[in-house]
């Protein structure tokens, strides 16, 4: 039986932000590794797209930096205001944001591939920039948790009759596609690496379904709350041997790690 939803529309992502901030603290303590990347310098102006809860944006201001935070979720952006007063957090859509100062470097981890217009995010990205500005990033690299996500959309054709492709949220892309979109906005790629990330959850048998209702939502909504079980079980029943050890599980993150500075215009047409 093949039953009809209506579609989710992936660019309105609402996030929990408190259960963010309280059960997902990795995607900042992973992040912060990123930040030898930046090397943000005492004085430097920096953008931190895709801020979540401000963690990582108040890192970058320790150094002496004046970090400000952009997010598309109202929630998170006031949750990072409260963590961090000192701080400014804006409330817009990386793909029309728009700035009255231009900024030395652009940060952003754990964000990009929630947006699947990366031209617009880097013609953006772009327009904010200094000449000679640089980009740091790191997202969801090709093969991202393709693993959970695979057995997601069998579990889903098993229950619901079809796999839900049509909600998929996300951009995974490889250096070489990433690379292309940069150089044609006139910047030159000096970093990238595409690697494995193992990434461990909390404690638990019912660590994988958290994760999947956290960031996977696009493809349970609508489902009442016994499909949505029923889904769940057959994704854990699938996954269990080679992501479960007894004690956790451990999803098949691929991150794509980018620097690059703006040279100069586009360079092509
Ligand atoms: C990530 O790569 O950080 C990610 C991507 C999609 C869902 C959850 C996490």
């Amino acid at each position: 039986m093949s039953e009809s939803l209506p579609p989710a529309d992936p660019s309105s992502k609402v996030w929990d932000a408190p259960e963010y901030q309280q059960s997902h603290s990795y995607i900042w303590q992973y992040g912060a590794d990123l930040l030898g990347l930046l090397d943000p310098q005492p004085g430097e102006k920096i953008l931190d797209i895709g801020c979540g809860t401000g963690h990582l944006t108040a890192e970058i201001a320790k150094s002496g930096a004046v970090a400000t935070g952009v997010d598309s979720s109202a929630d998170m952006v006031r949750i990072a205001g409260k963590n961090f007063p000192n701080i400014d957090f804006i409330h817009a859509d990386a793909r029309s944001m728009s700035f009255d100062e231009p900024f030395d470097a652009v940060f952003s981890n754990a964000a990009l591939h929630w947006i699947k217009e990366a031209e617009e995010v880097l013609d953006a990205v772009a327009e904010c920039l200094k000449p000679g500005g640089r980009i740091v990033a790191e997202m969801g690299g090709k093969g991202n948790i393709e693993g959970v996500v695979s057995a997601l959309r069998r579990g889903l054709s098993a229950t619901l009759g079809h796999p839900r492709n049509e909600v998929d949220p996300w951009h995974f892309p490889t250096i070489g596609e990433y690379s292309r979109l940069l150089e044609a906005r006139g910047f030159e790629v000096s970093f990238a690496s595409h690697f494995s990330r193992p990434t461990p959850q909390r404690e638990g048998e019912e660590g994988l379904r958290e994760w999947i209702r956290m960031f996977c939502s696009e493809f349970l909504s609508g489902l009442d709350a016994e499909v949505e079980d029923r889904t769940l079980t057959l994704v854990e029943e699938e996954l269990k041997p080679r992501m479960y050890d007894g004690v956790r599980w451990t999803v098949d993150y691929r991150r794509l790690r980018i620097a690059a500075r703006r040279v100069g215009p586009p360079l092509t047409g």
